[in-house]
């Protein structure tokens, strides 16, 4: 095994070897994805969020049962979802890290603008301070990181993502950051055929109209033959919404 970020030399000759990973890893499977990724960096960590990603956790389990696994757990998520990361950690008998944000930014936050502030004024500033930093603190603590991003979620913004990539958002100039998005080409109806043929635990909020799931007072279900991405932030423009964990590269 090695975390070869730390010594990259040359950052183009780095970004070279990205691209022709990413040009070999293009059509693969979501397991070979995985594999490569947890064979190649050891510093890793996967996010999981509490939604069907939990078949990213699955899959990556059965390749390396220690894999470092965390949550953002933003303080507003449905007890549906605390129920199921509670579910999941016992179901695998595994350590889940739960990242609290930063309390002085909340308590600030919340005085002076309430605990529905992103009604009004959108989601990027409850977000920062919720998820965005937190994650900032975990992700420099590793290599490379884990997501269960996929195209079919967004027309609007996922349709650039990669099996492999360099995390624009999270790199510092010390310190290059690799993103795994192992199912990137994966269908949601795909991902619900692994949960059934594993039987892999889920949210039990899927039961009730919901498909991508976030924090509570930012996701709704959907109608029939609504896309995913109308539950999230659904009184915004449908081109803002990500919330910051990932930024697509150009
Ligand atoms: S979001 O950016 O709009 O909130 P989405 O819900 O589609 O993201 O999830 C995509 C991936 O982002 C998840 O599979 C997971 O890897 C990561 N992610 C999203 N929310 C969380 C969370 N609360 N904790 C950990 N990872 C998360
Ligand atoms: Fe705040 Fe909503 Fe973002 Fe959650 S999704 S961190 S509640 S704005």
């Amino acid at each position: 095994m090695h975390a070869n970020t730390h010594s990259l030399p040359q950052p183009n000759k780095f970004m070279h070897d990205i691209k022709s990973i990413q040009a070999e890893l293009q059509n693969k499977n979501p397991r070979k994805i995985l594999r490569h990724a947890l064979e190649n960096y050891e510093r890793i960590a996967l996010s999981f969020s509490g939604a069907e990603d939990v078949v990213v956790l699955d899959m990556a389990l059965k390749i390396r049962p220690d894999i470092q696994i965390f949550c953002l757990d933003t303080g507003r998520l449905h007890p549906e979802t605390y129920q199921f990361i509670e579910k999941v950690r016992q179901h695998y008998k595994i350590d889940i890290e739960l990242l609290s944000p930063n309390h002085a930014s909340i308590e600030a936050l919340v005085k002076a603008k309430g605990l529905f502030s992103f009604y009004e004024d959108g989601h990027q500033e409850c977000c920062a301070i919720r998820k965005v930093e937190p994650l900032k603190r975990k992700l420099a603590q590793v290599d490379a990181w884990i997501t269960g991003q996929r195209k079919d979620q967004s027309i609007g913004t996922r349709q650039n993502i990669n099996a492999i990539e360099v995390d624009v958002a999270f790199s510092s100039k010390e310190h290059t950051l690799i993103k795994f998005n192992p199912m990137v080409n994966q269908s949601s109806a795909q991902i619900w055929d692994y949960i059934e043929a594993y039987q892999v635990p889920f949210n039990e909020l899927h039961k009730h109209g919901f498909i991508s799931i976030g924090c509570e007072p930012c996701t709704r279900p959907v109608l029939p033959n609504q896309h995913e991405r109308a539950g999230r932030w659904w009184w915004e423009d449908a081109t803002k919404k990500e919330c910051g964990l990932h930024i697509a590269k150009t």
